[in-house]
């Protein structure tokens, strides 16, 4: 139940960034810096950057920033990237409240999966998640530093098949017929190496950061290539390519 303060939800402005990096500052080890913000908030169609404000002022003055949630949308695939509450606000439904509006946004875009990472140790997020739906896929081992950590990958599938549970016989017979499936096959494995390579690196400087992100995005998109290929693959089971 939501004993939380009212709140609204809005699109997250450069002059909330202020308020943002503090909640952000004080909720983690390693927090984003303001020019990553700013890249979300400018630089990348695909990211939703919302955050929640006091409606009325039982706890907190009305307009308090309470939390925000940023999550990007690549086809069908929702990526949570990064969520926090101020810290004296939490256990009140807010980032339930957060997550909650992410997933019917991007359900409302077709999206057919959801995907996180997080701390091995973050009992607090991954129960939040478990409670959404989400479940263990993975494990990346050493993804976090300060201190340095697995990331736990939760996944949450709504209705249909996704690459992740694709019939393997199916995908042999694709790699078989289409050289393009072949194509975004490689480029995929070879960008989840490379992003494995920069995890391994203790201290990202802002171009990797970056570069990470374009990475990540890349991997999606030759993902949802895949899929679509499989998708008319089974509806004619005939590849053209
Ligand atoms: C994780 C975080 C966002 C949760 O925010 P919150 O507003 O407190 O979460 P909610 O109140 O919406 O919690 C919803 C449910 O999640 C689970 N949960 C949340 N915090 C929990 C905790 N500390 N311990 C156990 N379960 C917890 C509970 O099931 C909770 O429901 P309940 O309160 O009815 O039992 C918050 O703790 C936070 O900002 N942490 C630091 C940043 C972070 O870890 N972000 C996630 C990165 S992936």
């Amino acid at each position: 139940m939501n004993a939380g303060p009212e709140m609204v939800l809005a699109t997250m402005e450069e002059t909330d960034l202020d308020e943002v990096l503090k909640i952000e500052q004080a909720s983690f080890t390693e927090p984003w810096s303001r020019k990553m913000f700013v890249g979300e908030l400018r630089g990348n169609a695909f990211s939703t950057n919302l955050i929640a404000r006091a409606q009325c002022g039982h706890f907190v003055p009305e307009g308090t920033l309470l939390g925000y949630v940023i999550f990007w949308v690549v086809f069908d695939e929702l990526h949570v990237m990064n969520l926090a509450v101020r810290s004296d606000l939490r256990r009140r439904g807010i980032a339930g409240d957060l997550v909650r509006e992410a997933l019917e946004r991007g359900a409302s875009r077709g999206v057919r999966t959801a995907l996180l990472e997080v701390r091995a140790s973050n009992s607090a997020a991954l129960a939040l998640y478990a409670g959404f739906g989400f479940q263990r896929r993975g494990i990346r081992r050493g993804y976090y530093d300060h201190p340095r950590e697995d990331a736990v990958i939760m996944v949450l599938e709504k209705g249909g098949h996704t690459m992740l549970s694709e019939d393997p016989a199916i995908l042999d017979q694709v790699r078989r017929e289409s050289s393009e499936f072949k194509k975004m096959e490689e480029t995929h494995r070879h960008l989840e190496d490379q992003l494995a390579q920069l995890s391994k690196l203790h201290i990202l400087t802002p171009e990797e950061e970056i570069r990470k992100k374009q990475m990540q995005f890349d991997k999606l998109a030759a993902k949802d290539k895949m899929a679509e290929i499989v998708r008319q693959y089974k509806q004619h089971r005939t590849i053209s390519a």
